[in-house]
Order: C-alpha cells, then sequence, then structure tokens
C-alpha cells in the first residue's frame, strides 16, 4: 500500500464551481508560499474558464498570473486542464495553434497538462500528448466519465489502453457531474490499475453528496491521486474538501503523509475570501448543498440549472419534467455523447427544441449537425441512418481526424491583432478568445498609458524649479 497523493485544486476547480471562478491573482499570491510547502502532488492552476475569466471579468493576464504563480511555487507541480484540439475554447484548433499553446504553456510554468476530449476520442488529443511530452511536460490524459447502456467497464478499460498506447503520463478519471458511486469506483480503479501501468487519478465533484464515500472507495481499491479543493473552496459543486480527506486516511496505510494544521492554516486564509464572495452575492449558497437530482437525472448540475434558466426565458418551465425525459433519448439518438461541454450545452438545447415544438429535430443548430457530420469526433457508438437523415439529409460523413480539416492559423492570427503584440503569448490569448482577448489588449494600452501619465505627474512634483 502506498502513500495517496493530493492535487489541490482550490486556485481553479474549486473557485471555477463556487464562485464562477472570480477570483483574483493578488488574492491568491501571498499564500502560495505556504501551499508550495504542504507537499500536494501538484496544484491545478489554470484551464478554459480561469483564462476566460482573466480576461473578461477581472482585466487580468493569464499568462501573467501562471508566471506569477510559478515564481513563488518552486517545488509543486503546476497542473492545468486542456480541452483536447478545442484547447481552452469550445471548437478545434488546428495542430499549429496547439503546438504553440502547449510550449508556451509549459514555458511559462506549467507541469502537468491535463488532456480530455468530450466524445474519448483519442484522435483529438494526439496532437496534445505528442506536444506535451516534447516540450517536457506530463501528459495525463482524462477519461470523460459518463452512465450509459455502452460506457460499461470494458469501454473505460479500452479508452484507457489506447491514451496509454498514444503516450499518456498517467490517466485520470474525471467525473464531472458527481456521479461515479463509490461501489462503482471501486471495480473501475481495480480494472484500470490490472489494464494500465501508468499511476490513476481521480477528480468528482461533490455535487450530488457522494464524492467523499467514492474517493474512500476507489483510495482503497488502489487509485494513486486523488483531487481535493481545501474547504473554503469545497465540497457543494466543487470537489471533496481537503482536510477532511487528509484526516480520513491518517493512521492507515493510505496516508497522505500532509501536515493538517498546515493545511488548516491555509484554509483559514482563503475562508475570508470566501466569505467576501458570498457578501457580493458571487457565491451563491445553493451550489453549498447536496443535489441528489444529479443521480436520477445523470444530468451533471451545470446544465440543469442551464435548461432551467433556458425553459423560464421562453416562459415554458411547465415542460422542465418532458425536457428531462427527452434528454436520455437525444443522447440515445446521438450515440450517448457524455454530458460534458460542449456535448452538454448541444443536447440540452436539442431537447428543449425538441419538446417546445412537438415535432423531433424539426429545429436543429448548427452545432449538433457539425456533431452528426462528425467534425467534433466519433460518437461512442454509430448514429443511426434514420437520425441522420433528419439531421442532415444526405449530406457525408466525415470519417477522419477531425482537425486534419483545418490549415495552419498561427500566421492569420498574429497579423490580425500585430497593433496589440506585447508578448507571443498574446496572440494564443487571442485565438482562444478573440473579442475578449481584444478588449483586454485596448484596456492594457490605455492602464500603460494612465500609469506613464501619472509618472510623469510625480516626476513635476520631485523637482522642484
Ligand atoms: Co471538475
Amino acid at each position: 500500500m502506498s502513500k495517496v497523493k493530493i492535487t489541490e485544486t482550490v486556485l481553479r476547480d474549486g473557485h471555477q464551481s463556487l464562485i464562477a471562478t472570480r477570483m483574483k491573482t493578488e488574492e491568491m499570491l501571498p499564500i502560495l508560499d505556504k501551499l508550495d510547502k504542504v507537499g500536494y502532488h501538484a496544484l491545478e492552476v489554470w484551464g478554459g474558464a480561469t483564462f476566460d475569466a482573466c480576461l473578461r471579468f477581472l482585466n487580468e493576464d493569464p499568462w501573467e498570473r501562471l508566471r506569477a504563480i510559478r515564481k513563488r511555487v518552486k517545488n509543486t507541480k503546476l497542473q492545468m486542464l486542456l480541452r483536447g484540439q478545442n484547447l481552452l475554447g469550445y471548437k478545434n484548433y488546428p495542430d499549429d495553434v496547439v503546438e504553440e499553446f502547449i510550449k508556451k504553456a509549459i514555458k511559462n510554468g506549467i507541469d502537468i497538462i491535463r488532456i480530455f476530449d468530450a466524445l474519448n476520442d483519442i484522435r483529438n488529443l494526439k496532437t496534445a500528448i505528442r506536444a506535451t511530452k516534447e516540450a517536457g511536460g506530463h501528459a495525463q490524459c482524462a477519461i470523460s466519465y459518463t452512465i450509459s447502456p455502452v460506457h460499461n467497464i470494458d469501454y473505460y478499460l479500452k479508452v484507457a489502453k489506447e491514451m496509454e498506447n498514444e503516450g499518456a503520463d498517467s490517466i485520470c478519471v474525471k467525473d464531472m457531474s458527481g456521479i461515479l458511486l463509490p461501489y462503482e469506483a471501486v471495480e473501475l480503479v481495480k480494472e484500470l490499475k490490472k489494464t494500465v501501468n501508468i499511476p490513476i487519478e481521480l477528480h468528482s465533484h461533490f455535487t450530488s453528496g457522494i464524492a467523499n464515500q467514492t474517493y474512500m472507495k476507489a483510495v482503497e481499491a488502489g487509485v494513486d491521486i486523488i483531487d481535493t479543493a481545501l474547504s473554503p473552496f469545497g465540497n457543494g459543486t466543487s470537489q471533496p474538501a481537503t482536510e477532511p480527506m487528509i484526516a480520513s486516511l491518517q493512521n492507515s496505510p493510505y496516508d497522505t503523509g500532509l501536515d493538517l494544521e498546515l493545511v488548516n492554516e491555509i484554509a483559514e486564509y482563503f475562508a475570508p475570501i470566501r466569505d467576501k464572495y458570498m457578501q457580493e452575492g458571487i457565491l451563491n449558497p445553493k451550489v453549498m448543498g447536496v443535489n441528489a437530482k444529479t443521480l436520477i437525472y445523470q444530468v451533471p448540475g451545470g446544465m440543469l440549472s442551464n435548461l432551467v434558466s433556458q425553459l423560464e426565458q421562453q416562459g415554458s418551465m411547465d415542460k422542465f419534467e418532458k425536457v428531462l425525459e427527452e434528454v436520455p433519448r437525444v443522447r440515445e439518438d446521438l450515440g450517448y455523447p457524455p454530458l460534458v461541454t460542449p456535448m452538454s450545452q448541444m443536447v440540452g438545447t436539442q431537447a428543449v427544441f425538441n419538446t417546445i415544438l412537438g415535432d423531433r429535430y424539426k429545429m436543429v443548430p448548427s452545432e449538433i449537425k457539425n456533431y452528426v457530420k462528425g467534425l467534433y469526433g466519433k460518437p461512442t457508438v454509430p448514429i443511426s441512418d434514420e437520425i441522420k437523415k433528419k439531421i442532415i439529409g444526405d449530406e457525408e460523413v466525415y470519417t477522419g481526424r477531425p482537425a486534419d480539416l483545418l490549415k495552419p492559423q498561427l500566421g492569420k492570427f498574429r497579423s490580425e491583432i500585430k497593433e496589440y503584440i506585447e508578448q507571443d503569448e498574446d496572440v494564443l490569448s487571442y485565438a482562444l478568445f478573440p473579442q475578449v482577448a481584444v478588449k483586454f489588449f485596448q484596456y492594457r494600452q490605455a492602464e500603460k498609458y494612465q500609469i506613464d501619465t501619472s509618472l510623469l505627474d510625480s516626476e513635476e512634483k520631485t523637482y522642484p524649479v
């Protein structure tokens, strides 16, 4: 039996899940030195939402945040989450952009890149895995966990084996909805350990109230690493809280060896920050509760609230139950995609259309059409000819790797924003979030101008004539 390792998510998924990713860099910096002393396996610090929120809401450069964290975290590995060929965005990028992004992420301080694809299509992970390893990083592949008649243990073992063959350095079971049951986890972890020779990590969310039990059983079954968030940003829709997990494993063969008192001190630093966001209304106390509905509908919590707001906007809340019944049917029609971004939004919207119009697939969003055409990757099971015909008529389905259809784009992105470039990384910020990045670049220029004039003022004052 070996010690269990812990990846701390307070700087990424913790605040993403509870306060819409609003934690500022200045709130992170004072505690990094202590976080670095704990002996965590890794600190998760970066991902799509953290990157987007930095630019969109905080007027911060996400690259600058990463460098600032790296400067202070000298011993602990820094980890990020990456949506395979989508990088941090919502569409496929050509290989040249994927390669450049990964090179720069690692150069600026990332050690471990957790790479996943909503469809578990290995072809969408290939370039990212190769680029990570070439840049000297650790390529972790994450399996998007879901429940369906075709997502059984054999399916997950096959995906894990493919990932290992493709060069993955470790594997994460990514249970974004918090629906992996404790005894299912035992089966899954045991079989994964038999099938692959690389470490297994478990990432779940407390949303439905079962993740603590699932972690304990997974630990007993031999999982190597678990993801937790310090208590002020733990539980609720976030990861299980760090301190109780460390305490639960003490004096057992799985003891993490981490200093509970030090971890507690760090949690105390984050508590007033959490309270501030609660007072500002950014932390909705609702997300701190247990949402057992997730277990019944097998729909992620975030998707449930999206459906509610879509229906409320259309004044059709009376159709809520009907939409929930339609979700699994749409999912079956589409070959059982896991309900993770972007598939969760797509399946949800189609279920709303089908229910409200009373005529299935009368209206189909272009994303769903592209998915059926094969442009997102391969569905878990083939889509029937009948459904294909309904959605894309006689159009041909593409069966190759989606990114093979894309021409290099880095040069185009670079020339589109040349007047704003202050660092190579700006091109990537723009590639991922074009409008938001330009707005930020303009803000940055204005700020610089202001700073320059104020310096000028003070200089005038300090030099008496
Ligand atoms: Co998560």
